[in-house]
């Protein structure tokens, strides 16, 4: 779905299609450059955060030119629909054990880091190699707890954000570029 589609329920596209796959080519060979160093044999194992990270972890996996595992979590934290308490639950975990695996998250949105900084404190405590961050989206000026980002695609202004991935109520996920969601929508 592209954003004349829907072009009424947006505020403003803050990143086309075009210049997300750009930068996560970027990413990919910085991804690429490390892994070169670190590898001890085994592939990286890429982790998505479902449902969010569906479509940075499609077109991530397929740019990386190194070979990869991939596996999903999926976790929920209570709250508003807007809002993150930082409370969270696992609703779907891993099938892949993770001791002396190199691990890297990959999520669509750090928003407060409350969801993050868990979920990087849970994935260590399963005795990996290492745990690393990949996100698409980070908001600065929302942050209560700083987490570490070794891959960021865009810092982006405080506002709630769709497409590409991201809902609101579920909606807009296949949108192909992320956009500011009109205050209409959820007023
Ligand atoms: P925190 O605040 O814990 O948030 O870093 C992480 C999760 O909250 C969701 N989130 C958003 N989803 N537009 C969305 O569609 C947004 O602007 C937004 N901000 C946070 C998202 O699931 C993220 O993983
Ligand atoms: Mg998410």
């Amino acid at each position: 779905m592209d954003s004349d589609d829907v072009r009424g329920d947006l505020a403003e596209v803050l990143l086309t299609e075009q210049r997300i796959h750009e930068r996560i080519a970027e990413l990919c060979r910085e991804i690429e450059a490390r892994d070169a160093e670190a590898s001890d044999g085994t592939p990286l194992l890429l982790v998505g955060v479902l449902k969010g990270a569906v479509m940075v972890m499609a077109d991530l996996a397929r740019e990386l030119r190194i070979p990869v595992q991939m596996d999903w979590m999926a976790v929920s934290s209570y709250g508003s629909s807007t809002r993150s308490s930082g409370v969270v639950r696992i609703l779907k975990d891993l099938d892949t054990e993770l001791a002396g695996r190199r691990v890297l998250i990959v999520e669509d949105i750090l928003d407060s880091g409350l969801t993050l900084s868990w979920l990087v404190e849970n994935l260590r405590s399963r005795g990996p190699a290492s745990v690393e961050v990949c996100t698409l989206l980070r908001k600065p000026e929302a942050v209560k707890i700083r987490v570490d980002v070794q891959y960021c695609g865009f810092d982006i202004p405080n506002a709630f954000v769709i497409g590409y991935g991201l809902d609101y109520a579920e909606r807009y996920r296949n949108l192909r570029d992320v956009a500011v969601l009109a205050p209409h929508v959820y007023q």
